[in-house]
């Protein structure tokens, strides 16, 4: 029935997903998400459960009425009200699918609904039957056929086939399957269902033991022509097939597996992060495809390798899922080789003493922030080097505060040639450094202004301190930055300290 090597997408994020604890939409949210389905070019868009609330039958509705591409579809229980539910909630869509669906195994059967395998059979037919007076493309799921003893769910998939369904789902409703045994079930229709070529062969796959991508994948080597699954792999419980993973393992291993979708592969972060963000769940980072990571390099060698011809580290460009570029993180573990392109990018253009010179200043910060940040390159650029021929040097500082206890510091300046140490407490840290820092340089300066405020993002953020100080009638600033605030407090006062020297040095040797 279907292309040769077309395998057809079939997203269920607005009905499965959309199941998940804390994540249901407004109908206008759903309205939003369906219309970046579209963009993404999915096949049939399963756009919600129009008899299990009048919010979801709104949904539907409106989906079908305003989203242009793909088959709106709608989920009805095989119960006659539910599907003339789903009937009406697609009327006006100009390609409506009724999918409809029933347990067929024993563990359904005998304990949940209390029904024979007969009763249960004749409910699908009529429900098929049902869904045929709405429209022509209707859908048939034998719940937990993964669990369903094989020789009845043949007989179910024939009857429905019969009575007009034109796909017939396979779900792993629980995620019980592993891949070799699900793509031998689905090999087994194919071949063993008499008027099987009669529909398309879809599978629906859950996570719950974190095989629902492998088992769909296994399902399309075996002849399934349709995968349901949905954005960020949400669903029930641990979720269901990523669609970002299948489509790009097909995309990926086309050599491998030998089919294509129709998904513009570009739509795929911008999907995933809208879902995330409407539906409030954030995505693991590490997750394929659309986690923050997927397309992060942190070793040196690898980030060495990516740079100098991509795929040494990179099975897949991160354009074609959206992305602006790989992602260099800069981190302790990084080379020169990721500072001077991460520098470049930010535009600077750096020799080599220069590189190294900046590559210390970037190594003694990677050490102490797991990330460095564009923000922190452009700060050491900047020049927070120490002048070796300053008057004052910060060598060494301890500072004791908390819940108790008095606040306490203890410095060690060079100061000219000499190098002297003292201690001394404060109303906070940061006093008592500079009480500590006055006591040593035995100068009397007064603290006119002190500002602090986070310059990179994080808990791990620098903080940039600048200070006034006032001898007399001269002022001078002094800056800081660590990602120690007392630390950065102090050598704002140490650099305000080397100001006054050099203005003190500047004059003397004016009036020589
Ligand atoms: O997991 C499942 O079996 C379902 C059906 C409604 C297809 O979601
Ligand atoms: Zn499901």
């Amino acid at each position: 029935m279907a292309d040769d090597n077309r395998v057809f997408i079939f997203d269920t994020t607005l009905r499965d997903a959309e199941q998940t604890p804390g994540a249901s939409l407004k109908v206008n949210e759903k309205l939003e998400v369906a219309h970046q389905l579209a963009r993404l070019n999915v096949d049939i868009i399963e756009a919600g459960f129009p008899i299990s609330s009048n919010e979801d039958f709104e949904a539907v509705r409106r989906i079908g009425q305003e989203v242009v591409g793909p088959v709106i579809c709608g989920l009805a229980r095989a119960v006659l009200k539910d599907i003339d539910r789903a009937g009406e909630a697609l009327q006006d869509a100009p390609k409506p699918r009724i999918h409809t669906f029933i347990g067929t195994s024993e563990i359904h059967l005998k304990g949940q609904m209390r029904k024979d395998q007969e009763q249960v059979l004749n409910m699908a037919v009529a429900a098929v039957e049902r869904a045929k007076s709405y429209c022509a493309d209707v859908e048939f799921s034998p719940m937990d056929a993964a669990r369903t003893e094989p020789g009845y769910l043949f007989e179910v998939i024939e009857a429905t086939i019969a009575a007009g369904a034109t796909t017939i789902n396979i779900p792993d409703t629980v995620g019980y399957a592993v891949p070799e045994e699900f793509g031998a079930l689905i090999g087994r229709i194919i071949a063993e269902v008499p008027n099987s070529d009669q529909a398309i062969i879809s599978v629906h796959c859950h996570d719950d033991l974190g095989m629902a991508v492998i088992n769909a994948l296994a399902a399309v080597k075996n002849g399934a022509r349709q995968v349901e699954c949905t954005i960020n792999g949400l669903g029930e419980r641990a979720g269901n097939t990523a669609l970002e993973e299948v489509v790009m393992a097909l995309k990926t291993r086309q050599d491998y597996f030998g089919y294509d979708t129709g998904v513009v592969s570009q739509e795929i972060v911008p999907s995933s992060r809208l879902v995330s963000r409407l539906m409030g769940i954030a995505v693991q980072p590490n997750k394929a495809i659309v986690g923050a990571n997927a397309f992060a390099h942190s070793s040196g060698i690898h980030q060495d390798g990516v740079l100098k011809q991509r795929d040494t580290f990179e099975i897949m460009d991160p354009k074609i899922v959206g992305l602006d570029d790989t992602e260099i993180v800069l981190t302790a573990r990084s080379g020169r080789a990721a500072l001077r392109h991460r520098l470049e990018v930010l535009g600077y253009e750096v020799e080599q003493d220069e590189l190294d010179r900046i590559y210390e200043d970037f190594v003694e910060l990677a050490d102490k922030k797991k990330e460095v940040f564009d923000e922190d390159l452009v700060e050491i650029v900047g020049g927070e080097t120490v002048d070796a021929t300053a008057h004052y040097e910060l060598q060494y500082l301890h500072s004791v505060s908390g819940t108790g206890t008095v606040p306490s510091a203890t410095v060690r300046l060079r100061i000219g040639d000499e190098t002297v140490q003292q201690s001394a407490w404060g109303d906070g840290p940061v006093d008592a450094a500079y009480a500590a820092i006055g006591q040593a340089t035995g100068s009397d300066i007064q603290l006119a202004d002190y500002a602090i405020r986070a310059i990179t993002s994080g808990s791990q953020a620098l903080g940039e301190v600048t200070v006034h100080l006032a001898r007399g009638d001269e002022k001078v600033r002094g800056r800081g930055v660590s990602t120690d605030v007392i630390e950065a407090s102090a050598k704002a006062y140490v650099d305000a300290l080397n100001r006054l020297a050099a203005k003190a040095a500047k004059e003397e040797h004016q009036t020589v």
